[in-house]
């Protein structure tokens, strides 16, 4: 008999064709968002479930879940949106989808640093208003060329952000859990405290995970460290962000300009944000290219095919 799986948001075809060749599938063809309730409902029956990080599956919907499900696949390398501890007591297994989509996130990365460094907000306004013209002063930027980058989280993506941007000339600047190997750190220079790090960041690149100890890491004391005119650019949770205090840093000056692409509370948006023509803003695009976005559902569905057959999986994260 086939394995019953749901599968909570809509999947590129390959992806879904794969899945129906392996189980009895239940698909979201209308791609809406499912309230708690109905997630719990159409859990009843189903073996696993596919999840995305629009779900928030909290202690409560974890012991709502239909009894027959083991594992939770979540199609994403963050997983702030599953207590994952409530899981492990609830015998569910919870899996992510790391390293298939670090260079798409790293573009990303780098798109936000140029596209808040370089203008490009006040650029794409100008151009659509009709009426510009080049002169010598007109929108001048910052150049990334000679400039320090801070990375705040240096795991793989960090990582991948550092290696392109030093071919952009940057020096490389860290904050992390732990210190990496010389090899890892390629040139890289290691801060042993956020108040460090950021007082050397000309440009930060958040690309740490979300938990308690990173929640609005950047707040009105920490936004203090920064150099004046630094650009702060996030591509990895918008927890990691006291919204009312970047706003205001961004006003004064103090900070140059931002470039997000995740958001607290996402899709919405704190809506100071939109009316800054400093903020280069991105709908949460980090993995969304095809290549990316395949592998990441088939490393989802693969990691769910290894559990219901061995047991185990590479990438449990509970
Ligand atoms: C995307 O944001 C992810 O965590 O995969």
């Amino acid at each position: 008999m086939k394995k019953k799986v749901l599968i909570t948001r809509k999947l590129l075809r390959s992806n879904e064709d794969r899945a129906s060749k392996l189980w009895d599938a239940k698909f979201n063809s209308n791609d809406e968002i499912y309230s708690p309730k109905k997630l719990i409902e159409l859990s009843q029956g189903c073996d696993g479930i596919l999840s995305s990080l629009t779900e928030k599956i909290d202690e409560n919907i974890l012991n709502s879940l239909s009894k027959s499900i083991k594992i939770i696949s979540n199609f994403a390398v963050g997983f702030g949106n599953i207590d994952v501890q409530a899981a492990k007591k609830r015998n569910i297994v919870v899996t992510n989808t790391p390293d298939v989509l670090t260079d798409a996130t790293a573009e990303i990365a780098m798109l936000l640093i140029l596209g808040a460094c370089r203008r490009a907000n006040e650029g794409i306004n100008w151009v659509k208003k009709e009426n510009w013209k080049w002169s010598s002063d007109f929108l001048i930027g910052k150049q990334l060329t000679g400039s320090r980058l801070g990375i705040l989280g240096m795991g793989r993506i960090g990582r991948a952000v550092a290696k392109i941007a030093k071919s952009f000339g940057m020096e490389i600047h860290y904050r992390n859990r732990k210190k990496l190997s010389p090899d890892e750190e390629n040139g890289a220079v290691y801060h042993d405290s956020i108040k460090s790090l950021f007082s050397v960041s000309d440009v930060l690149s958040i690309c740490c995970p979300a938990t308690k100890e990173t929640k609005d890491i950047i707040n009105k004391e920490t936004l203090e460290y920064f150099p004046t005119g630094a650009v702060i650019t996030n591509v990895a949770r918008g927890d990691m962000i006291d919204d009312e205090a970047m706003v205001q840093a961004l006003i004064s000056r103090k900070i140059y300009a931002i470039g997000l692409d995740v958001y607290k509370g996402e899709p919405k948006i704190y809506s100071e944000y939109l009316k800054q023509p400093t903020a280069f803003i991105l709908p949460h695009l980090g993995s969304a290219t095809k290549k990316t976005r395949t592998a990441m559902a088939d490393l989802a569905i693969s990691n769910i095919e290894e559990f219901f057959s061995t047991g185990k999986c590479k990438n449990i994260i509970n």
